[in-house]
């Protein structure tokens, strides 16, 4: 059933994807995002953009006023691991009281449905991987305790308000939409691949790894690299499920790669070999993140259709050689 859906931060990397997702199954759909890390033209058209920030409540009360939401997914937030170990209270902080505005908001207004953007940084350096959602929860940075505390948030939204809601933990989102129009462009960027799609675009001297000495077979940390439209299509189906209550999904496609493996694929998929040196580790990284995704797999019938890295990492090379300086950047050297 076609339903309307206020997506927050859907201008920025997963969220325009879900928006794009959302699209392509009949919903009408409305971006609230303050183009911090988010790009206008990733807003896909009919989705309707309206520009503001959550810290602005009233904002977000004529937002809710003029339009009935059913349902509400949020994304918008500071998502940096690194960032989070040197500036702790924008996430603990702001991250967290964004999403206190965004609940009080939807509980005023009778939106019982919420689907949260959470992270498996929740769990910390685990006790066991891969990682299913009984293990413990001990966020090691700020950013995975921003997104926790979020989450109780939630739960106590649902037992007081009866607002059901989902927490997503992802992996580490990865790729671009196979079309070739949406993608990640952050700024500055920090993450793994795009950094490396640089290196072999020659925008940048060299890649750094930071640490290889943890407990890992080549040294360096192992994540699990979801396609960003896999991580897209768990959203689409999991505003379904929530007819029938709150839940968590840790969703990732339960394969790992060292850092190592991952240079070695952009170098295949590129066909650029590029210079690799060794730095300091970032504080905050744990040295493996890997999930079990049973429980999405068998609730929602979820199954990523990117398993290979290399395919992953083939679509992102692909929306960045269409898209070398990212977004608006590039359009506006092409027009001068
Ligand atoms: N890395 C490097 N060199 C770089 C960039 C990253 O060695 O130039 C390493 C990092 O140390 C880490 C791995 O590559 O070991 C992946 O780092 P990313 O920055 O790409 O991603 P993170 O794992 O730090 O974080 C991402 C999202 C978070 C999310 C997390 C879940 O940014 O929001 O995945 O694992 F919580």
């Amino acid at each position: 059933m076609s339903k309307t859906l206020l997506v927050t931060g859907g201008a920025g990397y997963v969220g325009s994807h879900c928006v794009s997702a959302l699209l392509d199954q009949g919903h009408r759909v409305v971006v609230f995002d303050n183009l911090q890390q988010g790009h206008r033209a990733a807003v896909r058209a009919p989705a309707e953009l309206v520009v503001g920030d959550l810290a602005d409540k009233k904002a977000l009360a004529a937002l809710f006023a003029t339009r009935r939401f059913d349902a509400v997914l949020h994304f918008a937030a500071n998502s940096l691991v690194g960032e989070s170990m040197q500036k702790p209270f924008l996430y603990l902080g702001d991250n967290v009281q964004n999403a206190v505005n965004l609940v009080d908001t939807c509980v005023a207004h009778d939106v019982k449905r919420f689907v949260l953007s959470s992270t498996c940084a929740i769990f910390g350096e685990p006790d066991r991987v891969p990682i299913d959602e009984d293990v413990r929860i001990a966020p090691g940075n700020a950013y995975g305790e921003s997104k926790y505390l979020i989450e109780r948030i939630l739960a106590w939204a649902d037992r007081i308000h009866g607002l059901r809601y989902a927490c997503l933990r992802y992996f580490n989102a990865a790729g671009a939409h196979p079309d070739g129009t949406l993608g990640e462009d952050h700024n500055p960027e920090t993450h793994l691949i795009p950094i490396a799609l640089d290196c072999a675009m020659g925008r940048r001297p060299h890649m750094q790894i930071f640490g290889d000495d943890y407990d890992t077979p080549d040294g360096t940390c192992i994540r699990d690299y979801i396609h960003v439209c896999d991580l897209a299509d768990a959203h689409v189906r999991v505003l379904d499920a929530l007819e029938d209550g709150s839940r968590h999904y840790n969703v990732g496609i339960g394969n790992g790669y060292s850092v190592r493996e991952v240079l070695d694929s952009v170098k295949r998929t590129t066909g650029v070999d590029f210079a690799v040196k060794l730095a300091a580790r970032r504080p905050g990284d744990p040295p493996r993140l890997v999930a079990r995704p049973d429980k999405v797999m068998r609730e929602l019938g979820w199954r990523p259709r990117y398993a290979a890295i290399d395919e992953i990492v083939a679509t992102a090379w692909a929306f960045k050689r269409a898209h070398p300086q990212g977004y608006g950047r590039g359009a506006l050297v092409a027009a001068a």
